[in-house]
């Protein structure tokens, strides 16, 4: 007898919650916050896509994100700040293939919101759903080389570099590289316990410092699942 592939559980109804964040689906009522990420120069610079020039466009993609995440063909998370519930970027799951237990990653925030730390957060939420929740074995990003900010932060976050394409895209006439990053479970796994047990790192450079609730000095709870309210708290 063929063992049981496990099975993805439902998208729908999926909501992180970090020190600082929410993660959540977006609604109509983001229709706003994201044309303003769509048309945010520093956002869209590595984006594969045209800057939006309507909200119509806004609206499909709260459309078109309901009918994937019902679908379970997709999970992308708005990001928004507890503090005053604005809506700064988001985490994207895609390209999931459910026989392989593997997807790809995308992430954004608008550029005043860059450099605070935000994005380690949001994504230390979004990984352990993936990985945990989802239960995927294998998570891969996709970068221009020439975008140092994000390559370090999945470096910060434990990804390995995979390899590296030559003139992998052409957007608007525009010839560039791509870096491919990897993240297995265990590797997840093993950061985690690293996290949890700072005496056990051993020689090697510091972690960075990024205070995620999951990572704090003092370990706290395992992150749990509840299935009612599918809230993650860190
Ligand atoms: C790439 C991107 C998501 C990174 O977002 P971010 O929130 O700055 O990323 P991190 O959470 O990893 O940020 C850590 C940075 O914040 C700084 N920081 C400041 N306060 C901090 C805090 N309280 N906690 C943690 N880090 C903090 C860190 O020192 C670090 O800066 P450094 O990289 O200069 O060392 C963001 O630059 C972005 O949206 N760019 C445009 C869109 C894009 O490129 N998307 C990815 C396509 S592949």
């Amino acid at each position: 007898m063929q063992p049981e592939t496990p099975q993805c559980p439902s998208f729908d109804g999926i909501v992180l919650q970090t020190e600082r964040l929410r993660l959540r689906p977006f609604q109509e009522r983001d229709a706003q916050s994201i044309l303003a990420l769509f048309t945010d120069k520093g956002f869209m610079e590595y984006a594969s896509a045209p800057m939006f020039q309507s909200i119509e466009e806004a609206n499909a993609v709260v459309a078109r994100d309901a009918a994937k995440r019902a679908a379970g063909e997709r999970l992308r998370l708005g990001i928004e700040r507890l503090e005053d519930g604005a809506i700064i970027g988001y985490c994207d799951l895609f390209n999931i293939d459910r026989d392989c237990l593997k997807g790809e990653i995308g992430y954004g925030l608008l550029t005043k919101e860059c450099g605070l730390g935000f994005m380690h957060e949001a994504l230390s939420a979004f990984l352990h759903c993936a990985l945990h929740v989802l239960q995927l074995n294998r998570v891969m990003a996709e970068i221009d080389p020439a975008n140092t900010n994000s390559e370090k932060t999945v470096q910060r976050l434990g990804f390995t570099k995979e390899g590296h394409f030559r003139e992998n895209c052409i957007v608007n006439g525009v010839v560039s590289d791509s870096v491919f990053y990897g993240l297995l479970r265990r590797d997840w796994e093993s950061r985690e316990i690293r996290y949890r047990h700072p005496q056990s790192l051993g020689p090697g450079p510091a972690p960075h410092s990024v205070k995620c609730p999951q990572i704090g000095a003092d370990p706290g709870p395992k992150p749990c699942y509840h299935g009612d309210c599918s809230v993650l708290r860190f």
